[in-house]
């Protein structure tokens, strides 16, 4: 029997649907509610359409949002194996809104170590999200046709419901597919940093 041996496995999570994702939605839904009403134009950033929030990680009703993510995030420490006293921290959040058509350019998060996507609303036929390999060197080998082990393609596309949520290394390249969706495509993404120094 083949035992197979974790050798560098990226620390790749995904959850269908969080607890109590309906508190979510209402928490994060009034952010953007608040941040259209200051600003209804947006940032523009990876986003071709659509709106996109500035920065809130210090607003209330996100850490409401956090209390709920929480159980999460300290089993992404364990799947991690971080040691005792190092601390993960939220680092940015934004709230972006897609309507059909609208897409994300292929981009990183850099600047910190995880990514996080949360789907506030994903409506019927929205654009998936999809990532490339960063093992170029396995999708170089042509075999995505020959296997379904996903080391050996070169993309994945995710389609999430509503609720769901992804945490990912911030080096995958990562980008939004158009969709055919009438209702909107509401994300909230955050960054999360490692930080050492923490007691
Ligand atoms: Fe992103």
């Amino acid at each position: 029997m083949l035992n197979r041996i974790p050798a560098f496995d990226y620390p790749f999570y995904y959850v269908e649907q969080i607890e109590n994702y309906k508190d979510a939605n209402k928490y994060l839904l009034e952010i953007l509610r608040q941040k259209k009403n200051e600003d209804p134009i947006g940032r523009n950033v990876s986003n071709r359409g659509g709106y996109q929030t500035s920065h809130f990680w210090s607003h209330e009703l996100f850490h409401e949002f956090g209390k709920i993510i929480k159980p999460y995030i300290e089993e992404l420490k364990k799947e991690i194996r971080l040691k005792d006293g190092i601390q993960i921290d939220v680092d940015g959040a934004w709230i972006n809104e897609n309507k059909g058509f609208n897409f994300n350019v292929p981009h990183l998060h850099p600047k910190c170590h995880f990514a996080v996507v949360y789907y506030i609303k994903f409506p019927k036929n929205g654009g998936a999200i999809g990532f490339q390999n960063p093992n170029k060197a396995a999708s170089m080998f042509g075999l995505m046709d020959a296997t379904d082990c996903s080391h050996f393609r070169h993309d994945l596309d995710i389609v999430p419901k509503t609720g769901s949520l992804l945490i990912f290394p911030s080096y995958f390249e990562h980008y939004v597919l158009q969709g055919d969706n009438i209702d909107t495509r509401i994300t909230c993404a955050f960054n999360m940093k490692i930080n050492e120094n923490e007691s």
